[in-house]
């Protein structure tokens, strides 16, 4: 990773008509620098925006990321399945930008890090090149075709096309933009590759390949200098080797070093190093280039499972999709960071990038916050899953990008495997072998440190046509019944649930009787959690199955979050089949989430928490608001991770149930299981009571002392409104955000699990509302707005401040016949 710096912005005026201010900017420094601000964008066709002189006055100005179709309202002309978002059609970015005539001579690199999708570039009216891959970065070399001393145009067309995504793909330039002037002897884009072959507790050994570019027409020598870092700062290595580079040519070159008593990057201590690697002629410095990474050991082994460090982990998986609910798809680390904290919370130690390259910021989080990663290339191959999808695109480019995956992520300490492809349907093709043959071939001609994997839903198919023995690590998506039959047909397989649950629900929304359907005519789903498409079942049964083969590595569970797009169970009368989803609507985004689209916990969520953790924690379902249901018998469900439970309703014992003991009968939907009955939960703890408003209150113990304990209470009317922000200090870089939960209460402060109060926000000071949402999936209020519904008691406002703010924001909150709510966020340089 190169390291970054945002340079100094002055207003330049003399080179042009001024109808504008063109950012002048410094070049010359040895690293990327943000090119993210002061675009202008424009959606539709045009045929010559991306000419030099084209006028466009009339765009919209705006800083990338961005992403074009969250700023627009849900509409039931667009597939649901895809957000009901429009993620299609044309659109344009143009920027202007001064290279001042003493770069002349340098190599100018223009660096998107990802644009969705079909991008193309136009420097000064020239197209540069193209990528259609929407989740890959790309850098592009402009320097023939910039004019020195002047003003110059970059243009973007996007052009996605309908029918080409199976979830939210977002639209437009979604992720950061970089350039850089670099000498013509210089570090390749993605040109470094760190490995540690030897860890020991007394030494690391460290190799380094620096991939060097010489574009000079004479044979030229180097001097490479690379200084280690430890996370301090300190110096804990250094190497100088000199070198000779051919002309116009490029070469790898490799350093190696040991540094003493390495720190272990482990998910406890995710201790990063970087590298800095200098290229020098004497005593000029011709590039820079910093490289993070960590010193840790992974092993998979078929009796053993995953060992990091040579200790084995359980991977705790959730798989994630890229998009930040309410901020679409636009890169935020603020929001990448709250998203992964609240996974590590529910006891998360690995995510899936589900089913594509992550965010640069994802892997970078991962780094530092200790998750591990199974970075995903691809959902599909040549054979394609909708009608406009990548499979246009795979002769052409795959092989281009999976090695840009592997390149750019390949010094992350976290990733550790790379997956080629998820469900994909060679699986079905006799001869599907070949391709998963290809892509294998290519990960290790790449990186031969970590794994080649692959999720599999066809199983007897992928095993049969020999597809899942091209693949190191075997992942089955939602087949867990099959663990110990493939262990023992397959005795040296590596084996893990690649994709597992799939349990679908809405938060705080619970059907009576319990019954693993839909009600009728709701567009809700029960918090039992019983309900999923038919390969689905309760996260208690891959619980079961785990613990039965403990030579499973672990699962990831579809999802962390719930994501944009993929209405499941809603899709209509297409449901499970290509095509518009829009029979359901407004059901338009998706109920798979432990957390839902705001990252407020649904009741799953605990449920995962009672087995990933150790913290003593209880919780109990439903709410305690069920008027006109008194004397009906309510079932009450508990999660812990203590070992017993004592369920209180007015403050009368309905008696302690143990866990592993008292079983929970669980309805299966399973087409597999169906046929069973339902399966002996010991995760969950039960009593049916009949209904008496009041309250609940269960308390959890372990040897007999109480460890934990919560209670819920019936609440009276709503009365007035409570924001909570989860940080009121926030960077005043622009970037940096404060989530607000905005909760209804009575007025004796009771939480109104059933409130739908419409909250009216408004902003004073150096800031802004960045989105609104409430996790309903069926609401269509928009996420730019300035207005949101609570939905089963909460909303979200996502505030952001102003570049150099300082004047605090004041976020108040208001709602007819509710007394209002308002909390001040401050601003720091940096946190
Ligand atoms: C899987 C698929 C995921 C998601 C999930 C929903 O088969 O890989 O992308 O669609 O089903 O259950």
């Amino acid at each position: 990773m190169k390291n970054i710096k945002v340079l100094g912005i002055g207003l330049l005026c003399g080179l042009m008509s001024c109808s504008q201010q063109i950012p002048q900017q410094d070049y010359e420094s040895l690293e990327e620098i943000s090119f993210n601000d002061q675009w202008k964008f424009s959606r539709g066709k045009k045929a010559d925006a991306m000419k030099k002189d084209f006028n466009d006055a009339s765009w919209k100005s705006l800083d990338l990321p961005h992403d074009w179709a969250i700023e627009e309202p849900f509409d039931i002309a667009y597939n649901s399945r895809t957000g009901g978002l429009p993620v299609h059609g044309e659109a344009w970015y143009r920027k202007e930008f001064n290279v001042p005539s003493k770069m002349e001579g340098k190599k100018a690199f223009i660096h998107f890090e990802g644009v969705m999708n079909n991008a193309e570039v136009f420097i000064n009216g020239k197209k540069i090149g193209e990528r259609p891959y929407g989740y890959i970065g790309f850098e592009l070399d402009m320097t023939q075709y910039l004019n020195f001393g002047e003003i110059n145009t970059v243009a973007v067309k996007c052009a996605p096309e309908d029918l080409s995504a199976r979830w939210y793909p977002g639209a437009g330039i979604y992720r950061d933009v970089w350039v850089e002037f670099k000498h013509p002897i210089h570090i390749a884009f993605d040109g470094t590759f760190i490995k540690t072959p030897v860890i020991s507790e007394e030494k690391a050994e460290l190799v380094i390949d620096i991939d060097v570019v010489n574009s000079l027409e004479k044979q030229s020598s180097i001097d490479i200098e690379t200084i280690v870092q430890n996370q301090k700062g300190e110096k804990v290595g250094n190497i100088t080797k000199s070198y000779k580079l051919d002309k116009n040519a490029q070469k790898t070159v490799s350093q190696t070093l040991t540094i003493e008593q390495p720190e272990i990057w482990s998910m406890e201590n995710p201790h990063l190093y970087s590298a800095v690697t200098y290229i020098k002629q004497g005593d000029e410095v011709l590039d820079k280039y910093v490289s993070s990474f960590g010193v840790r050991e992974i092993e998979f082994l078929a009796k053993e499972g995953f060992l990091l460090n040579g200790e084995r982990i359980q991977l705790k998986g959730v798989c994630l999709h890229h998009d930040q609910g309410p901020l679409g798809a636009a890169v935020n680390r603020r929001a990448k960071e709250r998203q992964l904290q609240i996974m590590k919370d529910m006891g998360v130690n690995a995510i899936r990038t589900s089913h594509n390259p992550p965010s640069k910021v994802l892997l970078e989080l991962c780094d530092k916050m200790g998750l591990v990663v199974i970075d995903e290339a691809f959902d599909n191959w040549k054979i394609g899953k909708v009608e406009n999808g990548y499979n246009k695109d795979w002769d052409k480019w795959s092989e281009i990008d999976l090695r840009a995956m592997i390149r750019r992520d390949r010094n992350h300490p976290s990733i550790i495997m790379w997956s080629i492809g998820n469900e994909i349907l060679e699986q079905t093709k006799k001869d599907g072998w070949k391709e998963a043959r290809r892509l294998a071939r290519i990960t290790k001609s790449e990186d031969t440190s970590r794994p080649v994997t692959a999720g599999f839903n066809y199983h007897p198919l992928a095993i049969v046509n020999k597809l899942a023995h091209e693949i190191d690590v075997v992942g089955f998506n939602y087949f867990p019944m099959r663990y110990e039959k493939i262990l023992e047909e397959y005795p040296e397989w590596i084996v893990y649930g690649s994709e597992t649950s799939s349990c679908t629900s809405s938060r705080g929304y619970y059907d009576l009787p319990v019954e693993p359907k839909v009600a009728e005519g709701s567009k809700q789903v029960t918090s039992y959690d019983l309900v999923g498409p038919p390969w689905a079942y309760p996260p208690d049964l891959e619980f079961d199955m785990l613990e039965k083969s403990p030579r499973i590595l672990g699962e990831f569970m579809w999802t962390g979050f719930d994501y944009l797009g993929e209405p499941t169970p809603f899709g209509g009368k297409d449901n499970w089949t290509n095509g518009y989803w829009n029979g359901d609507w407004p059901s338009h985004s998706s109920y798979f989430g432990a957390a839902d689209l705001c990252g407020f916990p649904k009741d799953r969520y605990f449920l995962y928490q009672s087995q990933w953790t150790k913290t003593p924690m209880v919780h109990v379902l439903p709410h305690w608001n069920w008027d006109g249901k008194e004397g009906e018998i309510i079932p009450i469900h508990a999660f812990t991770n203590a070992e017993e439970v004592e369920l209180f309703v007015n403050g009368k014992s309905f008696g302690k149930k143990v866990k592993g003991v008292d079983l929970t009968p669980i309805k299966m939907t399973h087409r597999d299981w169906k046929k069973k009955g339902p399966m002996m939960s010991k995760y969950r703890l039960s009593w049916d009571v009949p209904f008496t408003p009041g309250k609940i209150e269960v308390v959890a113990y372990t040897d007999k002392k109480e460890v934990a304990r919560k209670v819920i209470k019936t609440a009276g009317k709503p009365h007035h409104i409570v924001l909570e922000a989860d940080r009121n200090l926030i960077a005043s870089d622009g970037k940096d955000l404060s989530y607000v939960t905005v909760k209804v209460v009575d007025k004796d402060g009771n939480f109104c699990y059933t409130a739908s109060n419409d909250i009216q926000f408004e902003v004073s000071g150096d800031g802004k509302i960045a989105g609104v949402g409430n996790g309903d999936a069926t609401s269509v209020t928009p996420h730019k707005g300035k207005h949101m519904e609570v939905f089963n008691g909460l909303a979200l406002a996502i505030i952001q401040g102003t570049k150099n703010a300082s004047s605090p924001i004041k976020l108040t909150a208001t709602a007819e016949g509710l007394a209002s709510a308002e909390t001040i966020i401050s601003f720091q340089q940096s946190l």
